[in-house]
């Protein structure tokens, strides 16, 4: 059986929505209760295919692991395994943040390359070459990467790019290396930040989290955990670029605006009335917006490259042109062809995009080309004229949990079917 989205355009989103957990701050933090060899809870973890996938990896390493609603149980005190086949690896891209944690407990490593994605060839020089520098060997077998801490010591690391991935495995990988580890040029994300707050709460000494330096003074023994996982920016970005589209009042809850302040601000600046509060956004769209100032997708603070997509669809039935500009990922405007299939005028040349926006799409049959693409997809289909039916879903399942009923509780008509 294949599922789609039926999805029957035009309606004005209306109401509020609770931000689930970060996916990509949870499974950094999946990843890290490897270290403590003890328990872990974790509140705020939302129910996506990537977070189990990451589970799988946890107990194929011989992790215990329950789920109580939206709260993990880790139980890492018996990892029996350092090796994670390939058929796991596959499973997510982002399945190499184990490398560090696991080299960090169990002085070696074997997993193979994580392989590239639908981004992109996706490669991984950064995190291997910080490794080498903290004394690891590091072979690559066919595929395969082997590591052996050897005497891992801590010492600076300059990132030539501050690679999210990267700087989380330098992090984890550290907090085993005895003196200290300083990582330059380190990548700003919130999500680092929230790892930082895990292991301190394990009992690491590190700062800087969420800053472009980030010092680790490692060797010091871990206990149990217990965290609550940060709000998803993106998304919440992705609701915003939503009402944009759709028109219409949404109120989020449970969000950090200052995550998605770009956001904000490029969406304001295209005639949107948003106001933030604490943990709330609210976001009035009640014209066709008009066309967007450039958009260039930078590491964070800059505007993140996993909102393009939806940011795009937006800007298909926006008053004038938009450029894009996409500076983090090779192929990420692959969604382009599909909103053109619906009617939107969009021309690509290497890494930029011009949206002449429409007064309307059309609804069509689609399909998700990646996980950031079918959010925008969706976002098109809910906002055009007619029926559309979006498949390849399961991309979107990876990175949101039931993004049809918060859309439902809005006020869209859509439905997840079988055929
Ligand atoms: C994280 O991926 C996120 N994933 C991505 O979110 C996000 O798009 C990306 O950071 C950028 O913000 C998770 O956190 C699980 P990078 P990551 O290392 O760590 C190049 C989503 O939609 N690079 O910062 O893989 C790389 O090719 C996903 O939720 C190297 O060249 O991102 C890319 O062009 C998609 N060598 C750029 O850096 C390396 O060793 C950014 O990669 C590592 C990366």
């Amino acid at each position: 059986m294949m599922s789609y989205f039926a999805v029957n355009g035009g309606t004005q989103l209306s109401g509020s929505v609770r931000v689930n957990g970060a996916k990509n701050s949870v499974l950094p933090i999946l990843a890290a209760t490897i270290l403590n060899a003890g328990e872990n809870i974790i509140h705020n973890c939302t129910e996506l295919r990537d977070v189990q996938s990451a589970v799988r990896i946890l107990s194929h390493l011989g992790c215990g692991i329950k789920r109580q609603g939206k709260t993990l149980i880790v139980d890492s005190s018996t990892v029996s395994r350092c090796d994670v086949p390939e058929a796991l690896m596959r499973e997510m891209r982002s399945s190499v943040i184990f490398l560090g944690p696991i080299l960090a407990r169990c002085g070696q490593v074997r997993l193979s390359t994580p392989g590239g994605c639908e981004l992109g060839p996706r490669p991984i020089d950064l995190h291997l070459s910080a490794l080498k520098k903290l004394g690891a060997e590091v072979t690559l077998d066919g595929g395969e990467i082997i590591c052996r801490a050897g005497s891992m010591r801590g010492r600076d690391i300059v990132l030539s790019f501050p690679s999210v991935g990267a700087t989380e495995n330098i992090m984890l990988a550290a907090t085993a290396c005895a003196g200290q580890t300083r990582i330059i040029n380190a990548a700003r994300e919130p999500e680092i930040e929230d790892l930082q707050q895990f292991l301190r709460t394990a009992g690491a000494c590190i700062s800087g989290g969420g800053k472009s330096e980030i010092v680790i003074e490692g060797g010091r023994s871990f206990g149990r955990v217990e965290h609550t996982v940060m709000p998803d920016r993106i998304e919440a970005a992705t609701y915003l670029c939503a009402a944009a589209a759709c028109r219409g009042h949404i109120e989020l809850n449970s969000v950090c605006p200052q995550h998605i302040a770009t956001v904000i601000s490029i969406l304001s600046d295209a005639g949107c009335d948003i106001k933030t509060a604490q943990n709330r956004v609210t976001i009035r769209s009640a014209d066709r917006i008009s066309a967007l100032p450039p958009v260039q997708t930078m590491p964070y603070p800059g505007f993140p490259t996993d909102a393009q997509s939806q940011l795009m669809a937006a800007a298909c039935l926006a008053e004038g042109t938009t450029v894009f500009c996409e500076n983090i990922f090779e192929n990420r405007f692959r969604q382009s062809g599909e909103l053109v299939r619906m009617g939107a005028r969009i021309k690509i040349s290497g890494k930029t995009a011009i949206v002449d926006g429409v007064r309307e799409l059309t609804g069509a049959s689609v399909r998700c080309t990646d996980l950031r693409g079918g959010a925008a997809l969706v976002i098109a289909a809910l906002a055009a004229k007619g029926e559309s039916r979006i498949y390849d879903i399961e991309h979107i399942d990876r990175g949101y949990e039931k993004i049809e009923q918060a859309y439902m509780s809005l006020g869209g008509n859509i439905l997840r079917k079988e055929e």
